[in-house]
């Protein structure tokens, strides 16, 4: 835990219009305030994210979250069940200075999440505007799970590095548009099975690319090509094991809370030893394994 004066710190960097790293329960993420053009432009230099990429806007409460964004009954009820916590929701927007055109890439929607991480809760509250927060990696590569990853991908950017130890989730949120349809865009640490209890039956997403962008390009990927649906690791390749143990074991028992916290953490260390290739064991497509195979899946360069 951080002490008071580098929350503080941290508060006044993104009012003055700096970079943040800012632990989640999730992912780390690079912050800004969303409503300052030239800070939210510096985020996009930063990861070299493409513009047409809209960014995640952080706040600490609902009640905030409904003075920046249309909200119906489902997306009420949504935040209800799954704020503070691992959940973002695609919305209309209502405030369009607190959430600048750059961050919602021009869209008239915008998305938005209370995050549950006591660190990031403690500067949300103080500083009381918007924050954007996309992971703290540079664009394509895995998302940063502990401090020190975070610091060695965009730390350089950073005015204050917030130091939260290691994500508990180590996936990033779901993202979910609560539009005509409630559609899931990226599944995540919240799973659909606990979005459809409150929803009712999810719609397909949208074949859009403008809508999101983050899911079609080659993504969270290591340096060496990684292969999956493994059984065995051929020559010169690093394995990531599943169910059983081993150097690089997402889960020695097969518990998928545990491989998603260790994914890209583990992706980054084997690629660490410069290995020919990075196998990945199978992973069961159930509960939390939807959003462990879809990263899987694009770190691999397969389009999902
Ligand atoms: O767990 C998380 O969500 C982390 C932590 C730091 O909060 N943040 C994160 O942000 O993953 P980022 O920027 O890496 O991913 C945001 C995703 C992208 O796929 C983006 O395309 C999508 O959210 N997104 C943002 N605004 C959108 C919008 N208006 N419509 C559709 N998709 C949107
Ligand atoms: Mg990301």
């Amino acid at each position: 835990m951080k002490r008071p004066d580098d929350i503080a710190a941290a508060v006044e960097a993104l009012k003055s219009g700096k970079l943040v790293l800012l632990p989640t329960e999730t992912v780390y993420g690079l912050a800004a305030d969303a409503g300052d053009p030239v800070a939210v432009a510096a985020i996009f230099e930063a990861k070299g994210r493409p513009r047409f990429n809209p960014l995640i806007s952080h706040v600490a409460s609902l009640a905030q979250a409904e003075r920046l964004a249309v909200f119906d009954d489902r997306a009420r009820a949504l935040a209800e069940a799954f704020w503070p916590g691992p959940l973002t929701l695609v919305l209309p927007v209502k405030d369009r200075e607190a959430i600048s055109d750059l961050a919602r890439a021009g869209l008239e929607t915008t998305a938005i999440r209370v995050p549950a991480h006591p660190l990031a809760r403690a500067v949300l509250e103080a500083v009381d505007r918007p924050i954007v927060a996309p992971s703290a990696n540079r664009s394509g590569r895995p998302s940063p799970t502990s401090f020190q990853d975070a610091v060695e991908e965009t730390g350089d950017a950073a005015a204050v590095a917030l130091d939260g130890g290691d994500c508990p989730v180590g996936l990033e949120s779901t993202v979910v548009a609560v539009l005509d349809a409630v559609r899931l865009l990226r599944p995540g640490a919240v799973t659909r099975a606990q979005i459809e209890t409150v929803v009712g039956p999810l719609a397909e997403a949208q074949d859009d690319a403008k809508r999101s962008p983050g899911r079609l390009s080659l993504h969270y990927a290591p340096d060496a090509p990684v292969r999956i649906n493994a059984a065995a690791p051929r020559h010169g390749e690093a394995y990531l094991a599943f169910g059983e143990p081993g150097p690089f074991s997402l889960s020695p028992t097969g518990d998928l809370r545990e491989a998603a916290a260790n994914l890209f953490r583990m992706l980054r260390e084997a690629d660490r030893t410069k290995p020919a290739g990075i196998a990945v064991a199978p992973i069961p497509a159930e509960g939390l394994g939807e959003a462990i195979n879809d990263r899987l899946k694009r770190a691999a360069g397969f389009v999902g």
